[in-house]
């Protein structure tokens, strides 16, 4: 088990670049099981999630190789459609897999996945809209899909899920006929999910919009593909930036990812600007409150949600934030107030009235971004925090402390 501890009152200063975005290789890695042809991946991230994918598809016969930032996938033979157990724990994504297995091999079973614990997240979308292609799915501790072949069909979401509409995309690549995806999630990572898949000859269009259509084909072919930048990774140093009174510049990232964000960051007072190199912030020494509601994109992403709390814990007023998307998304909040944060929690409602300082204290991640929101909150504080349970920053994260440190930030990994 490793902890991070921080000294706090530094300020972040310098160029940190941002890598491939996680939650746009996850099911770029998953559509690759749809063709027996290889497929090549560049500005893949070392990251904990990244690993389990690979490994899952191994389980199931790929050959997978990764060299620096990139990876090689051939699913020429696949062995196997049923994801062990232990793997689906590891974590949610791994859920990514059920379209292209249904696509490819007509058959999935997995049982139901783990990851964070943000609340119960349900997979009632992605089943219904298997069901609707022609699928028979059963769920009895573990879940099975079994269908002769796909048929296209018209899909409306109940809600933008952003895995129901990859994991519908890649069912529907393979399908008979045209799919029609209604209500589908705007997310940038669908649409690169998008320019992956007609990369290795697949029909997808609309991707970016709430309507997706995808006529199905038979065959696919290879695909070479650079990841987009991981545009949460951006948003997670551009909230450091600000609270550190930092000036930085974050490149590799795409401010038109970013809007939500930027915008409320320019309300809090923080300068921010866009250049052909990336973002650059400087940081002021006030900020004021602001009201914040977590949406699916273009809204403010919920994955910013904690990291962006620990700079309302310091502005000037009472900050309200909403969070629509997951139900118990709050547990950084409780590690914030150990910290002097005066955060009041209400059901999805979080109110924050600010202090004039954070004081350093033995804090606990208790998932990804949670655990982002602390370093923030660490960063920005008197004196020593640690940080427990970090293994869940390395889940989404790659060499985050190395990257502070590199800028200025005084920041150290302790293995124990
Ligand atoms: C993805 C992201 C995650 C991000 C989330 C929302 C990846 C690998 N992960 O997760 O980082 O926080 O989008 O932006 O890309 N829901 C249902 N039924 C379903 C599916 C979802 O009710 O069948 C609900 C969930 O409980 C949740 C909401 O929809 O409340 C959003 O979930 P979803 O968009 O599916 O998130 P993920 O794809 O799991």
């Amino acid at each position: 088990m490793s902890r991070l501890r921080i000294t706090g009152g530094q300020r972040l200063v310098g160029e940190i670049k941002v890598g491939g975005a996680k939650n746009a290789t996850l099911p770029i890695l998953a559509a690759c099981l749809l063709t027996p042809h290889e497929c090549i991946i560049h500005g893949v991230p070392r990251l904990k999630d990244i690993e389990v994918m690979i490994e899952i598809l191994v389980t199931l016969g790929a050959e997978v190789t990764w060299s620096d930032s990139s990876v090689t996938v051939c699913s020429r033979h696949l062995s196997e459609s049923r994801v062990p157990e232990e793997l689906m724990r590891r974590m949610r994504a791994s859920n990514l897999v059920m379209g292209a297995l249904l696509g490819r091999c007509h058959e999935f079973g997995v049982s139901y996945p783990g990851g964070c614990t943000i609340g119960s997240r349900p997979m009632d979308l992605h089943i219904k809209g298997f069901l609707s292609m022609g699928a028979k799915v059963k769920e009895d501790g573990v879940i099975e899909g079994k269908v002769k072949k796909l048929q296209g069909s018209c899909i409306y979401l109940d809600f933008p899920s952003v895995g129901a509409t990859e994991n519908l995309m890649m069912a529907a690549v393979l399908a008979e006929g045209i799919t029609i995806i209604r209500n589908a999630a705007r997310e940038p990572e669908i649409v690169d999910l998008q320019s992956f898949l007609c990369k290795m000859g697949a029909r997808v269009w609309g991707a970016g919009t709430d309507k997706i259509t995808i006529e199905g084909t038979s065959q696919l072919g290879v695909s070479e593909h650079q990841v987009i930048p991981d545009r949460i990774e951006a948003g997670t140093h551009l909230v450091a930036g600000a609270v550190t009174q930092g000036d930085i510049l974050v490149s590799n990232t795409r401010a038109e990812h970013l809007e939500a964000l930027l915008s409320k960051l320019g309300e809090i007072g923080v300068e921010v600007s866009n250049d052909s190199l990336g973002i650059r912030l400087k940081g002021g020494c006030s900020w004021r409150a602001v009201d914040i509601k977590t949406h699916p994109f273009p809204g403010f992403p919920t994955d910013l949600q904690p990291q962006i709390m620990s700079l309302l814990a310091l502005a000037n007023g009472t900050s309200v934030v909403k969070e629509t998307v997951f139900e118990s998304r709050y547990k950084h909040a409780d590690e914030l107030r150990r910290m002097g944060a005066r955060i009041k929690v209400d059901g999805r409602i979080a109110i924050i009235q600010g202090v004039k300082r954070l004081t350093g204290a033995s804090v606990e991640a208790s998932d990804l971004r949670a655990g982002a929101a602390l370093v923030i909150g660490g960063m920005a504080a008197d004196g020593v925090t640690t940080i427990d349970n970090v293994h869940h920053l390395d889940r989404g994260y790659e060499r985050l402390e190395e990257k502070y440190l590199g800028l200025g930030a005084d920041i150290k990994r302790i293995d124990s």
